[in-house]
């Protein structure tokens, strides 16, 4: 726009000549905006128009489940291991079985310790008969848990994805699985994700593409894609997400289930990727990905950092009458897809169920001018990341050059999927300036940490639309920008699944507290699944 932007103090009260035309400023660029959003939202129709000649023959639906221990929560089978209701050895295969029977379709599951675990399911088996077990230091004891392939998990593939790791075996365990694993959990494979888990599809050229249980032809997202597929899809009760960018919470929503993403600085990054653990600030996080909400708090408390876990209050006991609520329907990044009504539908669902039991009514935040850059402040952060992504995409040997990259791309000849590159490329390209960046982030942040406090919540999108077919996401890179602010901010969120679409895809909102207010936020999830606002819903038929 060529309007002039520079005004001296004094005209700020100014003439009403003056005021006259920043009020015609102000109507034209709302028109330009509107004018965009419109032109954004006919693009987004005519994309789904075009794909969806391409997948309309897609009716696979997943078998039911053959056994309803499948569809439990995880404390609950392992309530009932405990009490030798069951054995470990019979959940394991269980499970087992059923990522035999779902795999093929939706490939989630990429590397397996099958054998391993059903021998480490024998031991526990024998023990607990033996009264040799201390139940109190292991809450999931015998319970089977996967893991993304991205995250060490010692003898399993770990490729991240890229093909010049393709024969890469994890030496040791990462943080988090080692924490899990001293839970009791057992291990029973690693999963799909994204090309250095930087793309909201899970597809690599080591494993191919991941796809989602409620409709083979939409994407799971990313970057913890084969473990919401296989959590969903009951192949595993336990998923080990981790989330620099929402890839906890994007699958989860995609795939209908659970995903959370944990205040920043509360694990240990050992293992996960390329980190060492040792690394400065990041923002990058992880939490569980699970099927009932019950099981997210007693899943925190095995991955957080001991020393870390007072700073967290999971204690606390909030009485949810005062209850604050706040609710954000569209936060108006031009760069991301209006968010449609459906979805719109879900938040103002929850809203409601909330403003039912608190004294405070809700109330509808407007006008947050950070949300709409919510891309830009965290590509801006995403910068400051540690590691050089050039290196990284050639396993640190050497670094990639984007424009030959690009090339072999578009010859077809390129060891790397079209995401990576188009990363690449988005290294070269300008940031915004440190001090804007800077500053619109602390803003925004004590603006949400003074409106949250220690009794808030806020309802927030999580995206535009539910999964989308594959591909798509090309035309919309910037779709996961609602994820991402909260990675920017590291606050705890959840991804809770809100029901299903009229295409049977599932609904889900954000919840949203502030900075180690995890308890809060996981307490309004119970609450809110107790009444039946939100919940898991089978991606098959219920026998
Ligand atoms: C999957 O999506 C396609 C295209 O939208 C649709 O025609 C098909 O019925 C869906 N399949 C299922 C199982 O819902
Ligand atoms: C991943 O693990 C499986 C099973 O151990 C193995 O057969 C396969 O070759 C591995 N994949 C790659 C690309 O190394």
């Amino acid at each position: 726009m060529s309007v002039k932007k520079r005004e001296s103090p004094k005209s700020k009260s100014g003439s009403p000549r003056k005021k006259r035309e920043r009020t015609r400023r102000q109507i034209a660029c709302n028109l330009l905006t509107m004018f965009l959003v419109f032109l954004r939202t006919i693009l987004d129709w005519a994309i789904d128009f075009v794909f969806s000649f391409l997948y309309e023959e897609q009716k696979f639906q997943l078998p039911p489940v053959e056994n309803e221990l499948l569809l439990q929560s995880a404390t609950s089978i392992a309530g009932k291991i405990k009490n030798k209701e069951i054995s470990c050895e019979e959940v394991v295969r269980l499970f087992i079985q059923r990522i035999e029977l779902v795999n093929f379709k939706i490939n989630a599951v990429v590397d397996n310790r099958f054998p391993e675990a059903i021998e480490e399911a024998k031991v526990i088996d024998k023990q607990i008969v033996n009264n040799e077990i201390d139940f109190s230091k292991k809450p999931f004891l015998g319970v089977p848990f996967t893991s993304k392939e991205s995250t060490a998990a010692l003898g399993q593939n770990f490729s991240i994805g890229s093909l010049k790791r393709k024969h890469e075996k994890a030496k040791e365990d990462a943080y988090i699985v080692e924490r899990l694993k001293s839970a009791g959990a057992i291990l029973l494979g690693v999963t799909n994700v994204p090309e250095l888990c930087l793309w909201s599809e899970t597809r690599n050229m080591v494993f191919g593409q991941t796809n989602n249980p409620y409709n083979l032809s939409r994407t799971v997202g990313g970057s913890s894609g084969g473990e919401a597929a296989i959590v969903t899809a009951c192949g595993s009760p336990l998923g080990l997400g981790t989330d620099i960018g929402g890839s906890c919470r994007m699958p989860g929503f995609y795939c209908g289930v659970y995903g959370y993403k944990l205040t920043t600085g509360c694990i240990n990054t050992r293992g996960m990727g390329f980190r060492n653990g040792k690394e400065p600030k990041t923002m990058v996080s992880g939490g569980p990905i699970v099927k009932h909400a019950e099981d997210m708090l007693p899943f925190i408390k095995c991955i957080v950092i001991p020393e870390k876990l007072p700073l967290l209050k999971l204690d606390r006991k909030h009485d949810l009458k005062q209850l604050k609520v706040f609710y954000i329907e569209q936060p108006g990044d031009l760069k991301v897809s209006s968010v449609n009504g459906e979805m719109i539908g879900a938040i103002r669902k929850c809203v409601r169920a909330l403003d039912e039991i608190t004294v405070v009514p809700a109330e509808k935040l407007e006008n947050i001018k950070q949300f709409e850059k919510s891309y830009d402040l965290w590509r801006y952060w995403m910068s400051k990341e540690p590691g050089n992504y050039a290196s990284a995409l050639v396993n640190n040997e050497g670094e990639a050059c984007w424009w030959l990259e690009t090339i072999k791309v578009f010859l077809g000849v390129s060891q790397h999927t079209l995401p990576a590159i188009m990363k690449l490329i988005d290294t070269q390209l300008p940031l915004p300036k440190d001090q804007w960046a800077q500053d619109e982030t602390d803003k925004l942040k004590k603006k949400l940490t003074d409106l949250l406090a220690d009794d808030g919540v806020l309802i927030f999108p999580p995206c535009p639309t539910p999964a989308t077919y594959h591909y798509t996401t090309f035309f919309r890179p910037y779709n996961f920008a609602y994820w991402a602010i909260f990675n920017v901010l590291g606050f705890p969120v959840v991804s809770v699944p809100v029901g299903l679409s009229k295409d049977g895809l599932p609904l889900g909102v954000q919840i949203v507290t502030s900075t180690n207010n995890d308890k809060l936020c996981i307490d309004v999830a119970n609450y809110l699944e107790k009444q039946s606002v939100i919940g898991w819903e089978p991606p098959f038929r219920r026998n």
